[in-house]
């Protein structure tokens, strides 16, 4: 009897014990971390409204943006495979292969800039980018609009999403709408969110250890906020620059954009969130399996060489950056009328 009562008093020691650790985690993981809302947030400039979601729905699965009328938006977001195509980079128009790793749309509104070195300011300006690239979908704004206009029923959307303007079809209203449909594409809900609510069961033990791993060894550092990560530039290769089968020598990233030397290889930190669901990793998308990537991050970002069980935990924790996906119904697209350029290869 005595034995039994040291066992529970044992055991109630360390439930409290267990307890008080959880709730440490909680309030530094608050500190560094924000659950994503239950609604799309409000886009400046271009209020939501249900008929224009459902045009930037339409144009997102819209192949006749593409001069060939075979590539929307969705075959290299693709809705069903966590908003990206699986590739290391993007197959485009005469399947040519882009230079980067497609990254997911999803939470992409919550990203302070788009695209890997951040040359677009918002998704409105990003979504006039890959209809018009080369490697991408190969169009010009000029047709883009002539199919549109070639199709009676988005004539009559367009009319009815923005009243206001006379020629109503245009390449900013077609951006504006699809940027209206991608705020809606949040993941909310993953068990993360609900530890970062309150509910300490939502992860288990190891995935706890993660979640302790990756703020002491200092992951959290850029990969923090409502996406960990989407919210700074930083360099890939901190400490100990990756070799060029993962960083090629030929994409300096953000100096693209900035011409400064200090940019050379400088990267929008990606969001995590849903991170297992879209291997391969990096820009250069070289790395298939995400422990291996976990592990290119320790060394080249902290100067850390972390080991096996370190490795595990933290991506068990990855897995619970698994949201909710938006339930999608493909749209059924209009027929189209006649007078439009004709698809070519
Ligand atoms: C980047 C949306 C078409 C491949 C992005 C990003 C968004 C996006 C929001 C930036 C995400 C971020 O930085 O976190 C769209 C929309 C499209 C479209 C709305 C249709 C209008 C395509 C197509 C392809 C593609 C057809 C493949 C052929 C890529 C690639 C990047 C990218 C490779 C990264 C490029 C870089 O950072 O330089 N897209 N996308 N996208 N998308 Fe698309
Ligand atoms: C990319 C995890 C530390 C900055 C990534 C990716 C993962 C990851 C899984 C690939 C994402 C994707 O391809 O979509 C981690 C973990 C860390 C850590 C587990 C701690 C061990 C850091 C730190 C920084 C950082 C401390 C900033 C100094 C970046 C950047 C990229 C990236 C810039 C993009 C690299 C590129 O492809 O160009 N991280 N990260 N990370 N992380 Fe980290």
């Amino acid at each position: 009897i005595v034995t039994l009562g040291i066992v529970a008093s044992l055991s109630v020691g360390s439930a409290r014990a267990d307890a008080a650790r959880d709730a440490a985690l909680l309030e530094q993981a608050s500190g560094l971390f924000e659950p994503i809302p239950p609604e799309p947030p409000q886009l400046p400039g271009n209020p939501l409204t249900v008929e224009k979601i459902e045009l930037g729905k339409m144009l997102f699965f819209e192949p006749r943006l593409s001069a060939s009328w075979f590539l929307s938006c969705n075959s290299c977001h693709n809705m069903a495979t966590g908003g990206v195509d699986l590739q290391p980079t993007s197959i485009g128009h005469g399947w040519h292969r882009g230079g980067r790793n497609a990254p997911t749309v999803l939470n992409s509104v919550f990203n302070f800039a788009q695209f890997w070195d951040g040359r677009a300011k918002d998704l409105m300006e990003q979504a006039q980018g890959p209809v018009q690239a080369a490697v991408e979908m190969n169009s010009k704004p000029a047709d883009v609009v002539a199919t549109l206009n070639a199709i009676p029923e988005y004539g009559r959307r367009f009319a009815a999403v923005f009243p206001d303007e006379k020629d109503a079809v245009n390449f900013q209203n077609m951006a504006r709408a699809i940027e209206a449909y991608e705020a809606t594409l949040i993941t909310p809900n993953a068990r993360f969110d609900k530890f970062l609510r309150g509910d300490k069961a939502a992860l288990t033990d190891r995935e706890k250890a993660g979640l302790g791993l990756f703020m002491e060894k200092g992951c959290a550092a850029c990969h923090n906020g409502i996406n960990l990560g989407g919210n700074s530039y930083q360099p890939f290769g901190v400490v100990e620059k990756p070799g060029a089968e993962i960083l090629p020598q030929g994409d300096p990233g953000r100096y693209q954009v900035t011409k400064t030397a200090s940019d050379e290889y400088v990267f929008k930190v990606p969001t995590l969130r849903n991170i297992t669901l879209t291997p391969p990793y990096f820009h250069s998308g070289t790395v298939w399996d995400l422990e291996q990537a976990v592990a290119v991050m320790g060394r080249s970002q902290l100067g850390a060489a972390l080991d096996d069980r370190e490795i595990a935990a933290i991506t068990d924790f990855l897995d619970s950056l698994i949201g909710e996906m938006p339930r999608t119904e493909l749209p059924v697209l209009p027929a189209i009328g006649t007078g439009g350029p004709a698809p070519h290869l």
